[in-house]
């Protein structure tokens, strides 16, 4: 069993999975249901097309595929598994939880399952959870998942904000008792003093569904996207330079690096402050848009199919999302 400096056991990433829809919607076609372009689209965000979830398929659904993929890559029987953890912010229900929908869904055993709700940083949460969950040494094996159905908390009334998000699900399997690309460190943080800036207000128990909430859209995500925008550049950029800092590295020893794919701008202007070249931060959001929780393992996922990891790189994966929230991961491939 491989020991941190802290003593405490390191996992490993033993398998990655990813599953989108197969309904691709493009700009063109958006731009028939509300008042945008192709172009705007484009130059604005980077987005091209989205991916859709069908009527019939639910987050769990979702996260279903891309699990089985993740087992599947980690050639691990479902036994070995004794802890599922579903990030997202479209679960099935209020609950219960998407990973327990998900544990019968897979015909996993009695193990731990349960959900986390950190919108698109939710995926590297999870990590970060079950990290520590690995750590303690009463988890074995665990199943780690970022999965979306934004299109069913999307306003397609609201120009601003029904273009950038689509619909999908990545999933990694991780255990300490492995050998892999290794999860050396963490830096999650988040500043809850503005939760306007990115909110579904509708629904919970401070606006419980009503005929007034419907009227007036509540149960929709609500955005102010030029403070997002601002925030998102900073508090990526901040987070990674702690997390290397705290590992003895800089800028100049990373590899490569997963962003939120929220919007291409966004990580230019983060690949500026950091000054680490823009080639080196891995891209889909013009196929994909921002899945949110699911966005990190799906870029992840296809990143690492293409081989673009090399034995001893040092990749940083990020992102920031609603709460604010924000989080980091180093991983020693
Ligand atoms: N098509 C055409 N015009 C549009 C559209 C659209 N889809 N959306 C907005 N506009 C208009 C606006 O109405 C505005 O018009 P006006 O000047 O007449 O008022 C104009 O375009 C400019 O709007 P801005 O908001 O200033 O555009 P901006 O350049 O800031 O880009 C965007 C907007 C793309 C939303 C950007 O601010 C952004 O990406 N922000 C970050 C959003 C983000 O990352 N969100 C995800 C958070 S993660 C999570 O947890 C879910």
């Amino acid at each position: 069993m491989t020991k941190t400096l802290s003593g405490l056991n390191k996992s490993f990433l033993l398998g990655i999975g990813s599953y989108v829809p197969d309904r691709v919607l493009g700009n063109e076609e958006l731009s028939k249901k509300v008042e945008t372009s192709d172009e705007w689209i484009r130059t604005r965000t980077g987005i091209r097309e989205r991916r859709i979830a069908g009527s019939d398929q639910a987050t769990s659904d979702l996260a279903l595929m891309a699990a089985k993929r993740a087992i599947q890559s980690a050639k691990m029987e479902l036994s070995q598994i004794d802890l599922v953890i579903v990030a997202t912010i479209t679960p099935d229900m209020a609950f219960p939880s998407t990973a327990c929908l998900l544990q019968h869904k897979l015909g996993l055993g009695k193990v731990a399952c349960f959900d986390i709700e950190a919108a698109c940083s939710g995926f590297l949460y999870a990590l970060d959870v079950a990290d520590g969950m690995l750590a303690s040494g009463r988890y074995k094996c665990a199943l780690v998942i970022g999965a979306e159905k934004m299109s069913s908390i999307l306003d397609w009334e609201d120009r601003s904000t029904c273009v950038l998000f689509g619909d999908g699900a990545g999933a990694a399997v991780l255990s300490v008792n492995a050998e892999g690309p290794a999860l050396l460190g963490f830096r999650s943080g988040a500043d809850g003093s503005n939760p306007s800036l990115l909110q579904q207000p509708g629904g919970g128990s401070m606006r419980p569904a009503s005929s007034s909430t419907l009227e007036n859209r509540e149960h929709y995500l609500k955005m102010n996207g030029k403070e997002i925008f601002k925030s998102a550049v900073r508090v990526m950029e901040k987070a990674t330079r702690e997390l290397l800092a705290a590992h003895g590295f800089s800028t100049n020893d990373v590899a490569h690096v997963i962003p939120h794919q929220a919007n291409v701008r966004i990580v230019e202007s983060m690949a500026n402050r950091l000054e680490i070249p823009l080639g080196k931060f891995y891209c889909n959001l013009d196929r994909h848009g921002n899945t949110s929780a699911a966005s990190i393992p799906i870029a992840l996922d296809e990143a690492y199919r293409k081989n673009i990891f090399k034995k001893g790189d040092l990749v940083v994966l990020v992102a920031f999302g609603a709460g604010l929230t924000w989080s980091a991961t180093l991983v020693r491939f």
